[in-house]
């Protein structure tokens, strides 16, 4: 018994401090990038609620932000803290999108989607004069695909076939499930995550995956960041540009 509460309590620990990794290199970016009467993309996942949150406390003080959402789910949070939310076709550009990873190489390159928004992240990306990503420490590797799988979006039409195709590649793919079904995006698509041993290539897989019909998107973010902004377990914020 008195095991199990150690153990409990050095897993709060471990947890609390992840989290407050996430808060640190979160608010950190807001406060640097975001400026009043910009035009900010809010990402998804758990680092980039802190931002939303940030962005929230801004809004709050009183600057004038009209924002984009990347998912339903940011969306509603976004919401919930007051903030105006515009669609995308509606704005000129973005300024500044601050949006998560699963993995960044030593090149910016990154791998993005665990959280099931990657097509929307791409798309509001695409549309904005600068991608921030934050991250702590234990996101960074050496090669792509080393610890997480790729997420890739597909049709849910002939999507066993489409698996084969993908595997054709390399990867071991598994459709992402959800309480015994399989997890629906925001587009009404379905999830592989694929798994590789390490993506040598990545430019090279990127292209011989968005050919393969049924592919929608795929959680390659190549070129895409202007600056990753990093925590580490000191509690320091380190910047990739
Ligand atoms: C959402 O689809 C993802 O791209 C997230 O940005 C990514 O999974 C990072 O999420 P966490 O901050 O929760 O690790």
């Amino acid at each position: 018994m008195i095991n199990n509460h150690v153990i409990a309590d050095k897993v709060m620990k471990e947890m609390a401090s992840e989290l407050n990794l996430k808060k640190v290199v979160a608010e950190k970016a807001v406060d640097d990038y975001v400026k009043d009467g910009m035009t900010v993309g809010l990402g998804t996942g758990s680092t980039s609620e802190y931002a939303v949150r940030r962005v929230g406390e801004l809004v709050k003080n009183g600057f004038r932000l009209k924002c984009v959402a990347t998912s339903e789910r940011t969306a509603d949070l976004a919401q919930r803290l007051g903030i105006e939310l515009c669609d995308l076709n509606d704005v000129d550009h973005i300024d500044v999108t601050i949006d998560g990873a699963d993995e960044v190489d030593p090149a910016k390159q990154l791998i993005k989607g665990l959280g099931g928004a990657l097509l929307r992240e791409k798309i509001v990306a695409a549309a904005s004069l600068a991608e921030v990503i934050i991250v702590d420490s234990s996101k960074l590797v050496e090669k792509l695909g080393v610890k997480t799988p790729l997420p890739v979006e597909v049709v849910p039409y002939g999507y066993k076939k489409t698996a084969y195709a993908l595997e054709s590649q390399g990867c071991k793919a598994k459709l992402r499930m959800s309480g015994g079904i399989p997890f629906v995006t925001d587009a009404g698509n379905y999830i592989y995550d694929c798994k590789f041993e390490s993506i040598e290539s990545p430019f090279f897989l990127e292209s011989r995956i968005d050919v393969i019909p049924g592919v929608v998107e795929n959680g390659l973010f190549l070129n895409t960041a202007d600056a990753v902004l990093v925590s580490h377990p000191d509690g320091t914020v380190t910047k990739i540009v």
